[in-house]
Order: structure tokens, then C-alpha cells, then sequence
């Protein structure tokens, strides 16, 4: 290998030299620091392949980090180039301080950076937990070298007192009737034991099982790599196979920008619907696509529901768990049932199409996790795009995880001011709610909270959950876990940090959801709600003059943009950007 590529731009280890202002001297230190690890001159001229190791003592979900780039490095080395793992940061939903999210920007600018500062032809990112796979695909989009997803791959279930029991949706709901007085301390102590029964991503169609089958169907993982299980054989199979794919990659200078289209975003949407996703997937594509310099049309995602129906029985929409669906054949189980629906001239990582690869897939078999289309689980799309004067810019309801006879609702509200006021009065016996109240948390979006946390799942205030009440409608400018369920209306857009109708909601009013209309309705006169708005100032946050906090308060856009930063995204659309702006 000579070092460069058919092209003659630089490859390998010649790629993006250290500026000294001298190339031969910058290569010849170079190899002398890499020769520090014993490398030789024969390895050194092989093309590099990049994996990033996202392994993190914080991280149980990347538990099996050190066998992956193990085996990935094994298909990398037996496809003849010479594989090279690198850290970025990780990052783990409950050990993120204030969110997640606050943080999946950071990471994918660590991608982003580390992708095209170090030398690689081509690059195998491993992610797994929720916001580290749209992390690593913004980032990879953005560098635009060649690149694959592999995914640390679902938890098996653990078992409590004869049941199967499975993070995140279990953990929910033995907390809920923890809440409700029907378990008591030492039940929830012990099940505290069996929810996470090892290492792997949470093993329901939560965001991490959404987002490795959203990218699967983009093209930008190899074909039947999102479900195995973290600690199975088929999980090191894919690794291999995986390395071996990227050294294919870099050959053809298979970039992103070929693979991540208009129409592999809508394929991705699709199945998005049609698997029950998490309702994160949707502000995790829009970031992406965006990237690419492509806008999701909320309109055109609720249009396309309308005709997929939710064809997955997994919790939290259905029954099962990822390691039934892996059993069931995986991801082109769902494909061959949506074929009609897809666009099957995409092309994947493996340089062949998506109607290739279906074909190409193991035969299917009789199985009950993935219904026909004609018995589905949900009529409709998992999700429901809402808009109304209290959400100008849209906003989401998981219809399918939702209770159907609150689907059409006309309540009063019940008003909380941030996360922190309803942590402080939603228990409190003298708070002034029914059951037939709808909740309304403000002050928790991309500005508000900041970071947008998955506080929309807001629990059910206690002297009523004690009544038997397991759902009441929700409202918020948050996100909610994909492992969560209930009538809950997500990310209100504009948020109420950012001046939005939904900081300007009182108790009292009355609001109108209807989702099979689509709308969400404020019953306030406008003239009304002019004066509130004269009236309405933004929030504060300590700690908000300096650093990242700084940076992520002064460019994040709101869940119609992906919460991405404006700055990361081209140009070319951030001129359209709708409420996405950040202003
Ligand atoms: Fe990592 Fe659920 S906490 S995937």
C-alpha cells in the first residue's frame, strides 16, 4: 500500500499530517511515536480503519465494549488493513448530569473532531446507548469520511419472582405502583436487583433499540446488525463482519453523504412508525439529517403513520422484549412487511441496496413478534404529530403507548413551572387536581431545563394514583424515555423558555386534545394571552456566563431542528430553519 489512494490524496497513516510546516518531518515523527507500540513499517502502510471505543466505567450499557473492538479489529485485520481504536467521551442516560441530552451534542463534536484529526481511511463507531448512536452519526455525517454504526446490542431480561423483567419500561412501571402503595420497600429493593441483569442496552423498543433499528434501516449499519443481544456469539459475529465492511468502505470511499438521502431518512422514518420507536428517535433523525442538509417535514412523518401501522410487539407499545425480536429474525422481518413502503434503491454500507439486502436475508419463518400488516398491533404510527395555538411548531404524542380513551380530552390545567416545582408539589396532599386534569409541565425544553430532559413522563400525582388512576394526559416541552407509556403530548414546540404558548398556560385554563384531529387547543382568548406574554420572562441558570452550559444555551435549536447546535449545521438550511432557529 503506497500510502495513498487512487486519487493520490494521502491515506493511512500520510492523512492529515501534523502541521510543522515540514510533511517529511511530520510523517517521520509520526511513525516514530506510533513505532512506540510496536508497530512496523509494513503495518504502518496498510490502510487505517478508526473504531471509537466508547467503553466508560459510567457506561453498563457498553459493557461489552472491550470483546467488540476486539473482534472488530479481528474483520478489519482480516480484510488486510491495520485497525486503530481511539476514546471519545460516553455517554449514559442515568449518569448524566442534568440530561443526556445536554451532552449528545458534545459528543458528536468529539466524533466529529477525533474523525478528522486522526489519520483513518475509514471508521467503525461503537455506541449503544441512547444519545451516543445520533451522537456518533451527526458527528460522522458532519466529518464525512467513510463510516459504520455498530451497536453494543440489547440486555437480556432478568426474572423477578416468576416474571420476565426488563429495563427501562419495568423500572417504570414497579416504581409507579411502588408510588401507588401496591409494592412494598423490599419488593422494589429486589427487583432493584433484576431489572439490568447484565450488560447491554435496555432491551425494549426504548432510544437505543429505536435508534440501532433506525439506523439499520438508514443504510448506515450492516444488514441484521441492530438486535442481537450484547452478550451473544451473533453480537461478536457482526463486530467481525463489521471491520471487515469498513476496510470495503474505505476502498470505495463509501461516504455518508451517499447513504444518508432524502429517501433513506423517509425509510428510516418509516420504520421508525412502524416499530412503535421511541418518540427521541424523531428529534435524533431531524439532528442527522440536518447535518446532511436535510430538514424532516413533521407534516409529511405524520402523513406517512397514517398509513404505517405498529407492526412490533415489544414494551413499551406491545409485550416482548429485543432478544424475542432478534429470535424473530431482527430488523428484515419489519422490512419485508413494510417492502411496499420503502424506498429500495438506498444504498447501504455494504454498497449494495436495501431491496438487496432483504433479499438477500435468511428466509422468514413463522414467528409472533412482527405482526402482518393487516393484524397490527396499532392502527396507526407509533407517533402522532399534534399542532394548535399551544404548539405553533408542533408537537408529539407516542399514540401507541397512549391510553385510547383519553385520545380525545378536554380538561383543566394543572400548572407546573419547572421540573423542580413539580417535584415539590405533585405529591403534596393539598394540590388541586382530579383525575380528569391534564398536566402541564413548563420551563423543561431545550432552553428551559436546559437540555430537554426526559421529564415528560411526569408522574401521576399521588393522592390520585392511590385512587387506581394509572394514566392522565400530560403535556410538556420535554422529552420522555422511549421505554415510557401514557397519554403524554412531547416536545411543544416553541418551548416556554423560548417564549412559547405553553409558558403562558395558568391553572385553570382549559385545554383540548384531540389526536385523532391532530390538535392540541389553549381555550384562552388571545387577548389574554397577550397580556401574559407582556408578562413573561425567561429563565435563568446558574452557571450559564461560561463553558458548555454557555455554549449549549446560545446555539441549541428547539426539537423541530433536533436540538442540534445551529452552528454544526450547513449553511444551506439553517436559513430555513422553522421554530428549529434558535430565536
Ligand atoms: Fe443505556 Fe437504556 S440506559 S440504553
Amino acid at each position: 500500500m503506497s500510502g495513498a489512494d487512487k486519487d493520490d490524496k494521502p491515506s493511512g497513516m500520510r492523512k492529515g499530517l501534523t502541521s510543522y510546516g515540514d510533511a517529511g518531518f511530520s510523517l517521520f515523527l509520526r511513525k516514530a511515536f506510533i513505532k512506540g507500540m510496536g508497530y512496523t513499517d509494513e503495518a504502518l502502510d496498510r490502510p487505517i480503519i478508526g473504531i471509537v471505543d466508547t467503553g466508560s466505567g459510567f457506561n453498563a450499557c457498553h459493557g461489552n465494549m472491550a470483546e467488540l473492538v476486539e473482534a472488530a479489529k479481528r474483520g478489519i485485520m482480516l480484510a488486510g488493513a491495520l485497525p486503530v481504536a481511539f476514546p471519545t467521551i460516553s455517554v449514559h442516560e442515568s449518569f448524566s448530569n442534568p440530561t443526556s441530552m445536554f451532552l449528545r451534542n458534545l459528543m458528536s463534536m468529539d466524533t466529529e473532531e477525533m474523525i478528522r484529526a486522526q489519520p483513518m481511511d475509514a471508521v467503525v463507531m461503537i455506541g449503544g446507548c441512547d444519545k451516543t448512536v445520533p451522537a456518533q452519526l451527526m458527528g460522522a455525517g458532519s466529518a464525512g469520511l467513510p463510516a459504520i454504526q455498530l451497536v453494543t446490542g440489547p440486555m437480556l431480561t432478568g426474572s423477578h419472582r416468576g416474571q420476565k423483567v426488563g429495563a427501562c419500561t419495568d423500572c417504570r412501571r414497579f416504581w409507579a405502583a411502588y408510588r401507588a402503595g401496591e409494592v412494598d420497600d423490599q419488593e422494589i429493593a429486589d427487583v432493584n436487583d433484576q431489572l439490568v441483569p447484565g450488560t447491554g442496552t435496555c432491551g425494549v423498543m426504548g432510544t437505543a433499540s429505536t435508534m440501532a433499528m433506525v439506523t439499520e434501516a438508514l443504510g448506515m449499519m450492516l444488514p441484521g446488525g441492530s438486535t442481537a443481544p450484547a452478550v451473544s456469539a451473533d453480537r461478536r459475529r457482526i463486530a467481525e463482519q463489521t471491520g471487515k465492511i469498513a476496510v470495503q468502505m474505505a476502498a470505495q470511499n463509501l461516504t455518508p453523504d451517499k447513504i444518508m438521502t432524502r429517501a433513506a431518512f423517509k425509510n428510516a422514518l418509516t420504520v421508525l412508525l412502524a416499530i412503535g420507536g421511541s418518540t427521541n428517535g424523531l428529534i435524533h433523525l431531524s439532528a442527522i439529517a440536518g447535518r446532511m442538509g436535510i430538514q424532516i417535514d413533521l407534516a409529511e412523518f405524520d402523513a406517512i403513520g397514517r398509513n404505517i401501522p405498529v407492526l412490533v410487539d415489544l414494551k413499551p407499545s406491545g409485550q416482548h422484549y429485543m432478544q424475542d425480536l432478534h429470535a424473530a429474525g431482527g430488523l428484515v422481518t419489519v422490512l419485508r412487511e413494510l417492502r411496499p413502503y420503502l424506498d429500495l434503491d438506498c444504498l447501504t454500507v455494504t454498497g449494495r441496496t436495501l431491496g438487496e439486502e432483504i433479499d438477500a436475508a435468511p428466509a422468514s419463518f413463522a414467528q409472533d413478534i412482527v405482526t402482518p400488516r393487516d393484524k397490527p398491533i396499532y392502527h396507526q404510527g407509533g407517533m402522532a404529530v399534534l399542532t394548535g395555538n399551544l404548539a405553533p411548531g408542533g408537537a408529539i404524542i407516542k399514540q401507541s403507548a397512549a391510553s385510547p380513551d383519553l385520545m380525545v380530552h378536554r380538561g383543566r390545567a394543572v400548572v407546573f413551572t419547572s421540573i423542580e416545582d413539580m417535584a415539590a408539589r405533585v405529591d403534596h396532599p393539598d394540590l388541586d387536581v382530579t383525575k380528569d386534569d391534564i398536566l402541564v409541565l413548563q420551563n423543561a425544553g431545550p432552553k428551559g431545563a436546559p437540555g430537554m430532559p426526559e421529564a415528560g413522563y411526569m408522574p401521576i400525582p399521588r393522592k390520585i394514583a392511590a385512587q387506581g388512576v394509572k394514566d392522565m394526559v400530560r403535556i410538556s416541552d420535554a422529552r420522555m424515555s422511549g421505554t415510557a407509556s401514557g397519554t403524554i403530548v412531547l416536545h411543544v414546540t416553541p418551548e416556554s423558555a423560548q417564549g412559547g404558548p405553553l409558558g403562558l398556560v395558568r391553572d385553570g385554563d382549559e385545554i383540548e386534545l384531540d389526536v385523532t384531529a391532530r390538535k392540541i387547543t389553549l381555550h384562552v382568548d388571545e387577548a389574554e394571552l397577550d397580556q401574559r406574554r407582556k408578562d413573561f420572562v425567561a429563565p435563568d441558570h446558574v452557571g450559564s456566563d461560561r463553558g458548555y452550559k454557555k455554549l449549549f444555551l446560545d446555539s441549541v435549536l428547539q426539537a423541530d431542528g433536533g436540538c442540534d447546535f445551529d452552528f454544526l449545521q450547513p449553511t444551506s438550511i439553517r436559513s430555513n430553519a422553522g421554530y428549529g432557529s434558535k430565536s
